[in-house]
């Protein structure tokens, strides 16, 4: 598996790509793509819980308006709202006041990121790395920097029904969703320099985030906990090298039998300096957990408008209609609790986990909490 880790990391924290490593990038992605339209096959066929929504966006649909009228894209069984009220106390402003809501957010931003106590763990190249992660819908003049976990799937889907490349939603192939040299939403990564630039300068640029904790609980569930068989190097390769390094006690003969736990997880990704080159072995994979600065670089690119999961609903309205393709498509309501931030089970992974391990882990992703106004999950540090 060593060949799928063939991503650089220039010293400067720069990707780079040779060409013996595109060569190993060839081969990793035809067996990749495989295993990626045989896991959005076993998605549709498998059961699923209401918990696991984390980023999937069950229960919900796109529709686009127009010649043809579209419907569920993904999965049709209803998701019952949870009426729990929320964990963390906000009045939600309605979809009328979202501007002002946008507007704080970008205040906020840029505001930490001026912030020299901050500029440690809120500051990014913009790199071919970030250039790889933002997706080009020239037709409508829109940049989407893509965040795992967050209902990504659906933005792509319809950034490439307006780009032309296909009239529905329901009509793009499985495949090709993640296929960007065929489906009509290119990378930005994969324009000239000065095209990058006059898009950076002029298009609607936005992406989604969500508590930096849930999602890294998530990313965890669904990377070394639920997703064992279609993308086998989390638990093959990227599991067994962490807990080599970060397991406290271990025996070499259980590695692979034991799995990852949360804890190893954790001391591996507060480890600012020792990850750095495990990291640069993951590749790409490393996107589920690195920093939402270090995927979008939100202090160099001046987005329009950072969503949150946990007000996707009023987010999303809000960014169709900023784009202006609201009229053409529309963001079917989703479930109230759904998307809400669950403390209980913030606490439930973080239990027995040391205080030390956990302030390491928020110091090194302090940046996106402060950056996109979640609070301190003081609760766990004290
Ligand atoms: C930077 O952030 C720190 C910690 O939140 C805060 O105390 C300080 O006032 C901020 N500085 C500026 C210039 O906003
Ligand atoms: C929050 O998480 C806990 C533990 O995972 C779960 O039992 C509970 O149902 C969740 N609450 C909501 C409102 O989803
Ligand atoms: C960033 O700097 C702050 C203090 O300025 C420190 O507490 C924190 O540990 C640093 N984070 C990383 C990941 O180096």
């Amino acid at each position: 598996m060593s060949r799928c880790w063939s991503v650089a990391r220039g010293s400067h924290g720069r990707w780079l790509t040779g060409e013996a490593m595109r060569h190993h990038w060839l081969l990793l992605g035809a067996c990749g793509w495989v295993l990626l339209i045989l896991m959005f096959v076993s998605k549709f066929i498998g059961f699923r819980a209401v918990d696991d929504y984390g980023g999937r966006v069950g229960g919900q649909s796109w529709t686009v308006q127009g010649t043809k009228v579209v419907t569920p894209i993904l999965f049709s069984k209803p998701v019952q709202p949870v009426p729990k009220p929320s964990d963390q106390p906000s009045a939600v402003p309605t979809v009328t006041d979202w501007q002002s809501v946008v507007e704080s957010r970008l205040e906020l931003l840029s505001n930490v990121c001026k912030n020299s106590s901050f500029t440690n763990t809120t500051h990014a190249a913009i790199s071919k790395f970030v250039l790889d992660r933002i997706f080009v819908c020239d037709k409508h003049k829109i940049l989407f920097c893509q965040t795992p976990k967050v209902g990504n799937t659906q933005w792509k889907k319809v950034l490439i029904v307006l780009n032309g490349a296909f009239p529905t939603v329901e009509e793009i192939p499985e495949n090709l969703v993640h296929d960007h040299e065929k489906n009509g939403l290119p990378r930005l990564s994969s324009l000239a320099p000065q095209e990058i630039t006059h898009r950076l300068n002029t298009y609607f640029k936005f992406f989604i985030v969500r508590d930096p904790f849930e999602r890294l609980i998530s990313a965890f569930k669904d990377k070394f906990v639920k997703n064992p068989r279609f993308e086998p190097w989390y638990k093959h390769d990227i599991a067994p090298a962490i807990i080599r390094k970060y397991r406290k006690i271990h025996r070499n003969g259980e590695l692979a039998a034991s799995g990852l736990h949360f804890e190893d997880f954790v001391r591996y990704l507060g480890d600012a300096e020792g990850r750095q080159r495990m990291d640069r072995q993951f590749g790409e994979h490393v996107i589920h957990w690195v920093t939402y600065a270090e995927l979008c670089a939100p202090c160099e690119i001046h987005y329009s408008a950072v969503g949150h999961h946990e007000t996707l609903e009023q987010d999303a309205a809000h960014i169709l209609k900023a784009t202006g393709i609201d009229r053409t498509v529309s963001y079917p309501a989703i479930p109230p609790g759904i998307t809400r931030y669950n403390r209980t089970k913030v606490e439930q992974y973080f239990a027995g986990i040391s205080r030390r391990d956990i302030r390491r882990l928020y110091a090194r992703y302090q940046g996106d909490f402060q950056l996109f106004g979640y609070p301190s999950p003081d609760f766990l540090l004290d």
